[in-house]
């Protein structure tokens, strides 16, 4: 059995998405616990996208911890409404950011690091933690990254 995502090398964006959605269906495991299929989502998402880095923070008590994740090591925690994680964290909204230096508070974990996008993860209707990804291209992230990533995380979900 493979348990890679096969991507065609010219595949949008959008086709990405679509080709995700599936492999991680088959690679969520609902025995394994949540840090085995967060840490195989952030994985996947690396895979088939190649974002410079890929993970999840995680709400205990008043900040963020880090979580599974792929990429440059990262900061370990951050607080509640600090920085992209903990504004999406506080405000329970995704957040979209074209260029990190433009947005007030952004916490730089990797010089490399341009443009980012933050989801929150819910379980039980709450916030349980949030996705995290940063790219080193400027403007990398658009509605279909939102909505892509938004289907992924509901898969994930259940299994958290
Ligand atoms: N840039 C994030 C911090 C986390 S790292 O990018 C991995 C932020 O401003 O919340």
């Amino acid at each position: 059995m493979s348990i890679a995502v096969v991507i065609p090398p010219d595949a949008t964006r959008a086709e990405r998405y679509r080709l995700a959605l599936p492999a991680l269906g088959a690679l969520l495991d609902p025995q394994a616990g949540p840090i085995a299929n967060m840490a195989n989502t952030a994985a996947l998402i690396k895979e088939a996208f190649g974002f410079h880095w890929v993970g999840f923070y995680l709400v205990r008590g008043e900040e963020l911890l880090l979580g599974p994740f792929q990429g440059p090591p990262a900061c370990t925690r951050i607080s509640y409404g600090k920085g992209v994680c903990g504004t999406a964290w506080a405000e329970a909204r995704a957040i979209v950011v074209a260029d990190v230096e433009l947005f007030p508070g952004h916490i730089a974990c990797s010089p490399l690091s341009r443009s980012e996008i933050v989801l929150p993860v819910n379980v039980g209707g709450k916030v349980i933690g949030v996705l995290d990804i940063d790219s080193e291209h400027l403007g990398d992230f658009t509605d279909v990254d939102a909505e892509g990533l938004e289907l992924l995380l509901h898969q994930l979900e259940p299994f958290l």
